[in-house]
């Protein structure tokens, strides 16, 4: 996969240099190219963002120098086949960003990035690449970032490991939670190593029984505790058809507990 990132620090994309994404581009798998969003201005000072028009805070970044920029990265070629790149605009106004996303940017053989500072890119220039690419913009959760490069990370390297041939076990890949099949929509639950007591605290019997049906359907039993505690959104999502009788019955489990905590706490929690 080759993917492109124009912006004005380029140097905020060091940390692809190291661990998984850093192995993936020395073995050739992924191709990651930055560049420097003022090298395309043509005044003094550089200059990339100017005052809103109608007014308001903050500063816009200029149209003509991201279009320049966009076709000049363009204009060289992706890898053999892949056409035109799809580009992608990390801004807090844009879709979310989901593994089902990640998993589909993973099947493009290029992709373009275009992280934006101060309060974002004159909107003409979506308007104009949208009509030549596709452009998705995309935000990475509910708060707003200094810029976009932040997210450009979280992007890259959550697709990156997607990528075949990055991650040794496939089957990793195919157990996180929000991948689609059996975990889709369920957080995983707690994880342990050796040693098996470590200060006073054992790991749980099961994993050290060697019965695989059991440890899986364990592990089922705390991914759906765990996401009943921390997303209910996630567990309102599960499909009910994706769900056997254990789960319900550890579901149903739940929502007592739940609902016998809130009656203990007094009236007030339990409108929530
Ligand atoms: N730029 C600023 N905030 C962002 C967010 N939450 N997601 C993507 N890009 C951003």
């Amino acid at each position: 996969m080759r993917i492109d990132i124009i912006s004005i620090f380029p140097e905020y994309f060091t940390p692809l240099e190291v661990s998984l994404v850093g192995k993936a581009r020395e073995r050739g798998i992924l191709d990651i190219r930055l560049h420097q969003l003022r090298d395309w201005t043509h005044d003094v000072h550089k200059t990339v963002d100017d005052t809103p028009y109608g007014g308001g805070p903050g500063m816009v970044m200029k149209p003509e120098v991201w279009g320049e920029a966009i076709d000049a990265v363009i204009a060289q070629g992706g890898p053999e086949g892949a056409g035109l790149p799809r580009m992608i605009v990390p801004t807090p106004s844009g879709r979310p960003f989901t593994q089902r996303v990640a998993l589909e940017y993973a099947r493009e053989p290029w992709l373009l990035f275009t992280p934006a500072r101060y309060e974002g890119i004159d909107a003409r220039v979506v308007d104009e690449y949208r009509s030549r690419l596709r452009v998705d913009e995309v935000s990475i959760g509910d708060y707003v970032l200094a810029g976009g490069e932040a997210a450009v990370l979280v992007i890259v390297e959550t697709v990156a490991r997607l990528l075949p041939g990055v991650i040794g076990n496939a089957q990793s890949v195919a157990d996180d939670s929000f991948a689609p099949g059996p975990m889709e929509n369920l957080l995983e639950g707690p994880v342990y190593t050796k040693p098996p007591v470590w200060r006073g605290h054992p790991v749980p019997e099961i994993l050290l029984s060697g019965h695989h049906a059991r440890i899986a359907r364990w592990r089922r039993d705390q991914a759906l505790r765990r996401t009943f505690e921390m997303r209910p959104d996630l567990i309102a999502r599960l499909d009910p058809e994706s769900l056997d009788e254990r789960d319900r019955e550890v579901l149903a489990e739940c929502r007592e507990r739940h609902e016998a905590a809130a009656f203990r706490a007094g009236p007030q929690s339990m409108a929530d």
